[in-house]
């Protein structure tokens, strides 16, 4: 059987962090590309120097290249510049709108068939510009949100609480921006709702953190944003599609009226297997989560209008 190909662009941290969590998945081969001469390829000698002691058997493989690219599977997008403190995601936008064209536009050539994950931000109207500059199904792109902030907030629930990790379950729909919306309801620990286990000013606390959670790790680096959980994130998503898992992942998808949403991408509860996208699940909100959902909505739509893409 042959490997498959997953190719991350972008190789600073988000991207070189990526590509060590694919390879060390064994999910396929990897391709690192950057338009920095040497970094990627530096980066990924480093990796394949790693192999032997992790024991993995991926080839990674870096580039300035698109055409090293070509055939992959699945294309991991993080090309761009990060937040500095002071900046919101939204200030990034005309930088990385120019970026991910280009980066769009030359991995589409060479893998009309790929699924397209992006992590560049501002994260929604990224992915819908992906969608626009690829001319590829919906189905086919999608973006990191859900599983990266979900994950935030199940940390906080479980370092709050002091039990394991893996028992903690959470789920962040909406943009990727402080905007988005944790849902306290669907918040458990084995099963159980987090509000039988801590004080209600307590939920309260750990969901007003993971809305600025990403902010809070800038505020600490200074001269860029988080990456170790997001390029975790991303690769969990690549697996899901990789290995066809139907995983239920919140991530940046295309609604077609779900949610009361038509014709760009949120952050909703998703099916992820080998076709991308498979299903959006629709869950129920209370009224003050559709009301948080629907002005994340507009804040990512009046984004996406400034564009005019
Ligand atoms: P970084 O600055 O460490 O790396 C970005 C890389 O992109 C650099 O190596 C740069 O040379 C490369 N690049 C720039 N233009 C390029 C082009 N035209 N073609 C190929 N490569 C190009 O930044 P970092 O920390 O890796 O973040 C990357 C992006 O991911 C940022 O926009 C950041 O805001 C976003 N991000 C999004 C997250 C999410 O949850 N969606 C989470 C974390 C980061
Ligand atoms: C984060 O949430 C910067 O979007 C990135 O850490």
């Amino acid at each position: 059987m042959a490997r498959k190909k997953i190719t991350v662009v972008g190789a600073g941290h988000v991207g070189a962090h990526t590509a060590l969590w694919v390879a060390i998945k064994e999910l396929g081969d990897v391709v690192l590309l950057d338009i920095i001469e040497g970094v990627p390829q530096g980066k990924s000698l480093d990796l394949m120097e790693a192999a032997p002691i992790e024991k993995f058997d991926s080839f990674v493989r870096g580039t300035n290249d698109y055409a090293d690219t070509a055939g992959s599977d699945v294309v991991i997008i993080t090309a761009g510049i990060p937040r500095k403190p002071g900046m919101s995601r939204s200030d990034l936008i005309n930088t990385n709108v120019g970026i991910l064209k280009t980066v769009v536009e030359g991995i589409v050539k060479h893998s009309p068939n790929a699924h397209l994950l992006i992590v560049t931000n501002p994260l929604d109207v990224m992915v819908f510009a992906a969608w626009k500059f690829s001319g590829l199904p919906s189905h086919k792109i999608m973006g990191l949100s859900g599983a990266l902030d979900g994950s935030r907030m199940r940390s906080f629930i479980a370092m709050e609480l002091g039990v394991s990790m893996q028992d903690v379950h959470a789920m962040v729909i909406g943009g990727h921006a402080d905007e988005m919306v944790p849902l306290k309801s669907y918040a458990t620990v084995s099963g159980i709702p987090v509000g039988q286990l801590l004080p209600a000013d307590k939920v309260d606390a750990i969901m007003a953190r993971t809305k600025k959670a990403g902010g809070e790790i800038v505020a600490l680096l200074k001269t860029g944003s988080a990456y170790s959980a997001p390029s975790a994130a991303v690769a969990e998503m690549c697996e899901a599609i990789i290995k066809d898992k139907k995983r239920v992942i919140p991530s940046a998808v295309y609604c077609d009226g779900q949610y009361g949403v038509k014709g760009m991408f949120i952050g909703v509860p998703s099916v992820i297997g080998g076709n991308g996208v498979e299903k959006i699940i629709e869950i129920r909100l209370d009224e003050g989560e559709k009301a948080a959902f629907n002005a994340s909505v507009a804040a990512v739509k009046a984004l996406i209008d400034e564009l005019k893409l």
